[in-house]
Parts: C-alpha cells; sequence; structure tokens
C-alpha cells in the first residue's frame, strides 16, 4: 500500500501507460478518478472494474476539466494526440499544446498541487523531431504556471500495446530482410514499461520529484539495429538488417505503415524521431526512486508474453526462449 490517501485524478486511463497505471494505482489501494473522452470505451475496456470514477472530458476542448479536478491535488497527464481520429485537420501539435494549456489553467483554478507527466527524452541541444519537441513543450507549458510539475523522460518503452515496441515487434516477425535508412544507428536506453510504472507511482510519494525534469531509462544503451537483432534473437528469427543512406524518413514511414497495424498518424512522427538519440545524460531518478531496473531481453520476453495473451497475439510462450537471457 502506497500511503497515498487522497484521490488523484488520472488522464490517458484508456492508453497504454495510463491503462497500466490505472491498474498500479488501484493495486495500491489508492482512489483513482479518470478523465476520459469516452466512457463507453473505458467501460469496455475495463469491463467491471470496481472502486474507480470515470468522468469524461476533453483537455483539448477545455470541456469537463473543473468537474474532475474538484478535492485533487495530483494529477497524472498521460495523453497525446497523435494518431487521435479526432484531431479533425489540426495538427497533434497545436492540439497538444491547447490541451495543455486548458488543463494548467483549469488546473490552478481547481487548486491542483502537482502534476506527473510522461514525457520524451531527447537531445536539447540538437534539432528535435516535431513529436519529441512537442513532447517536451508540453512538459513547459504544464509547469509554466503554480502548479509543481514532474515531467519524467523516457524513449522506447518496451511492453505489449506500446507503439514503438508494436512497431518493432511486427517489423521482426514479418520481414525476413529490413532494408533501413540510417537511423538504425541512433543510440537509445529502452526501459520495461513496468519500471515506468515504477517511476510514475514513486513520484507520487516522493515529493523531491516535484517541479523537476527527470529522465528514466533502462540498464543499456544500445543502437536500434541491436535492439531489432534482440527482438529477432529472443524469438530465435533469423534476420538481416540493410542500412541504405537514401532511404528518407517519409518514406520509411510509409514502409512501416505497410507492415505494422500502428496508426499512420503515431508512426510518421515516431519515425521521423529516430534521428534523435534517446540516452539518459542525468540519471538522478534513481537516487529519488530506486527501483530494480529490469534488463532489456526480460523486458521483450515479459512483452511476448503478454502478447499471446491479447488478441491477434503472433508469438506464442514456447517461442519466446527464456534461456537466450544469459
Ligand atoms: N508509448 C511509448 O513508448 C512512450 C514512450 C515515451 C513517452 N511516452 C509518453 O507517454 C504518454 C502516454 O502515451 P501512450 O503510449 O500511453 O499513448 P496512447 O496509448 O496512444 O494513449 C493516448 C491516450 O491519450 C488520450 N487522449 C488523446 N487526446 C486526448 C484528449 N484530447 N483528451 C483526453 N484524452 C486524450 C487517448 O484517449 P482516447 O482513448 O480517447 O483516444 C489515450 O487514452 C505520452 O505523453 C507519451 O508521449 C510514451
Amino acid at each position: 500500500m502506497s500511503g497515498y490517501e487522497k484521490t488523484v485524478l488520472l488522464t490517458g486511463a484508456t492508453g497504454f501507460i495510463g491503462g497500466r497505471l490505472l491498474l498500479r494505482l488501484l493495486d495500491q489501494g489508492i482512489k483513482v478518478r479518470c478523465l476520459v473522452r469516452s466512457a463507453k470505451k473505458f467501460e469496455a475496456m475495463f469491463p467491471g472494474l470496481d472502486g474507480v470514477e470515470v468522468m469524461e472530458g476533453d483537455p483539448a476542448r477545455g470541456s469537463g476539466l473543473s468537474e474532475a479536478m474538484q478535492g485533487v491535488e495530483v494529477a497524472y497527464y498521460l495523453i497525446h494526440s497523435m494518431g487521435s481520429a479526432r484531431q479533425k485537420g489540426r495538427g497533434f501539435i497545436e492540439q497538444d499544446r491547447k490541451a495543455a494549456e486548458n488543463f494548467r489553467i483549469a488546473g490552478e483554478k481547481a487548486g491542483i498541487e502537482r502534476v506527473i507527466y510522461l514525457s520524451g527524452l531527447g537531445e536539447h541541444q540538437k534539432e528535435l523531431s516535431k513529436h519529441l519537441s512537442s513532447r517536451q513543450e508540453v512538459g513547459k507549458i504544464l509547469a509554466s504556471g503554480s502548479i509543481r510539475t514532474t515531467e519524467l523522460r523516457a524513449g522506447v518503452i518496451i511492453g505489449s500495446g506500446g507503439a514503438g515496441f508494436e512497431i518493432i515487434r511486427y517489423l521482426v516477425e514479418r520481414l525476413p530482410l529490413m532494408i533501413a535508412p540510417m537511423w538504425v544507428n541512433t543510440r537509445c536506453q529502452p526501459i520495461a514499461v513496468s519500471n515506468v510504472m515504477d517511476y510514475l507511482l514513486g513520484c507520487l510519494t516522493t515529493p523531491e520529484t516535484a517541479g523537476r525534469i527527470l529522465e528514466i531509462c533502462g540498464p543499456e544503451v544500445l543502437s536500434y539495429r541491436e535492439l531489432i537483432l534482440c527482438y529477432a534473437n529472443i524469438r530465435r528469427l533469423k534476420r538481416a538488417i540493410l542500412s541504405v543512406p537514401v532511404l528518407t524518413p517519409k518514406l520509411s514511414a510509409y514502409w512501416v505503415q505497410l507492415i505494422t497495424p500502428v496508426p499512420n498518424g503515431v508512426v510518421r512522427p515516431l519515425i521521423e524521431g529516430l534521428k534523435n538519440e534517446v540516452v539518459c545524460r542525468d540519471n538522478s531518478i534513481r537516487e529519488l526512486i530506486p527501483v530494480e531496473l529490469i534488463p532489456m531481453k526480460e523486458a521483450i520476453c515479459t512483452a511476448l508474453t503478454e502478447v499471446e495473451k491479447g488478441p491477434g497475439g503472433i508469438p506464442s510462450r514456447q517461442s519466446c526462449f527464456l534461456h537466450s537471457l544469459t
């Protein structure tokens, strides 16, 4: 049990990160109020889930916020508009900017004290992709008023249902030979989704994380090429990657869209972001919230086991060779 007794507000409960966090919060005996765009979608995802309040609203439109924030001190901000069918022609950058502004303004009025936001890693000096700079801009907007904001920055998150992991999974499962652009050589530092949960939860009871930007990563730094081949190795699939300088991010995004079921609006900005190294430069989080970091191979195996339980999974548990962990 966490010892946190107030109700927390959770946004993004119908998403990859928010849905998992919801279950972890409830498991810790924490009272949760979810702000979702569709209560019907939420009910379909969590049928008969007890101990949770569900309210409808939309930060991008500014609806439902003040009601959902009543009596709340801490809110989790786990939403983004990439790939959203409701963008209605407006780009995700503008939509995410508006949502963050509305959320901060409503939060200040309602007396919210803290916001915990999961953002994207990326080097500050170099030119960031539109997606990564939008994620970091949202952090700035949330923190620009009186609410003490914790911005956790992560790179690739390994977990079934996560966009980055699913792209890798479908590419490796379906393509014996990958023709890839030079980004396959960019370095990344993937983190297991359950470690992300540890940190998101840990922020709630660690006041020293308030008002800070903290980077979160797993224990290994490797290139995307190594990550893809590591997945293939765990699945005992013989795979080869040929990197060619002529393949533009736009072209490779089209190609990834053909192979994977990840929505187009998500693939494009993610592929564009692969040029940016996503490696932790600052490990202060490890002292603030000490957690046992899960090795990447173990994280991939856990994700594959979850895939097997879900609908439409490709690998079976037997095909995830745990002995390849050694
Ligand atoms: N997945 C990763 O590998 C990864 C890596 C680093 C950082 N992150 C960060 O983690 C956070 C959560 O990402 P995710 O992977 O969980 O995304 P996701 O699975 O695509 O879920 C996005 C969530 O945002 C909600 N949403 C979008 N627009 C909204 C709006 N206007 N009002 C209310 N809800 C809205 C969606 O609700 P609907 O169901 O109504 O569409 C959904 O619940 C993001 O900030 C992301 O940048 C993720």
